[in-house]
């Protein structure tokens, strides 16, 4: 089995070591005379030297408040400061950065959901809206328009990493799998918010994109009935999009993301598969 080098603690959760309270009588100073930290005359604290010490405290104070209630303290540093192996780098992280990509979709879509209207009449007009006259509009529409093809590239990328390094092999077939359903619910968000500004290329590709869907073997005409809610485009397609879109996946997405991460957690990473595992020394056999 390889060894992996301990993390080290940081000094700050570290508690101090416990002393024992000196016995009455014992090591204290001769009858008469004070105590040595009390012949200098301690600082005193003015009233806002207080308060600032209050403040520094507050936070670790609300932590430690929640803290008790949730005991959750024991999850987070065994989640914090888990083992990673030896050459682990740069690739590791695309994972993380596709996370942040979603996070950063999620909440620029809940800003768009604000001021965007889900009817074939008004759609286009509710992003221009968005675009010329939201105060930053245009600029949370255009992080969540690059940052959708942002977190599919990333997608892609992390699965070429965690391929390429082996990370689908026993025992994380099922991290593997929760992967792919994953990387199916992304591409499924990209292709449902490209309909929503309702312009000529997003309806006509859209159109194309069902129609495809639609010659699938068995499945395929009922999901494309399913996404158009009809055998045509109708005004209640638009609405079927923006559901599946802003509700149905992003949930699914979070649950599996929360399942991922747990197994990440849980099984840890793979080492990189240039360094070898070092076997066991042989056992000596004994001297007689
Ligand atoms: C929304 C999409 C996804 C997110 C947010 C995500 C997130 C993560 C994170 C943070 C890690 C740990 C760090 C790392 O190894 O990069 C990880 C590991 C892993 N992911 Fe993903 N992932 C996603 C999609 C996928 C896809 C599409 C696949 C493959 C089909 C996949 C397979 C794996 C595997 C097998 C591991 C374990 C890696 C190892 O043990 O070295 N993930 N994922």
């Amino acid at each position: 089995m390889p060894s992996f080098p301990k993390p080290k603690i940081p000094d700050a959760v570290v508690p101090p070591p416990l002393r024992k309270p000196a016995k009455p009588g014992v090591g204290g100073t001769p009858k008469g005379q004070a105590p040595t930290d009390l012949k200098t005359a301690p600082e005193r604290k003015t009233a806002g030297d207080k308060l600032l010490d209050v403040g520094k405290e507050a936070p670790i104070d609300a932590l430690g408040w929640v803290d008790q209630r949730l005991a959750a303290s024991g999850f987070l540093t065994g989640m914090l400061f888990r083992k990673v192996p030896k050459g682990t780098n740069w690739f590791y992280t695309l994972g993380s950065a596709t996370l942040f990509a979603f996070i950063v979709q999620a909440t620029t879509g809940v800003f768009l959901a604000m001021f965007y209207t889900p009817s074939a009449t008004q759609a286009y007009a509710s992003i221009s809206h968005i675009n010329n006259e939201v105060p930053l509009g245009a600029f949370v529409h255009g992080m969540h328009k690059w940052g959708s093809s942002v977190m599919v590239i990333l997608v892609f990328l992390h699965m070429g990493r965690t391929f390429f390094f082996g990370a689908y092999k026993y025992p994380r077939e099922l991290n593997w799998v929760i992967g792919v359903v994953l990387l199916i619910l992304t591409m499924t968000m990209a292709f449902t918010g490209y309909l929503l500004p309702f312009d000529q290329r997003s309806f006509w590709a859209t159109v194309v994109a069902v129609n495809i869907n639609a010659s699938g073997p068995i499945v395929g005409p009922y999901l494309a009935d399913f996404l158009r809610a009809g055998a045509e485009f109708g005004p209640t397609t638009i609405s079927r999009f923006y559901a599946i879109h802003m509700l149905l996946i992003p949930v699914l997405i979070a649950a599996l993301i929360g399942a991922h991460l747990y197994l990440v957690t849980k099984l840890g990473t793979t080492a990189p598969p240039w360094l070898k595992a070092k076997l066991p020394e042989p056992v000596e056999k004994e001297q007689v």
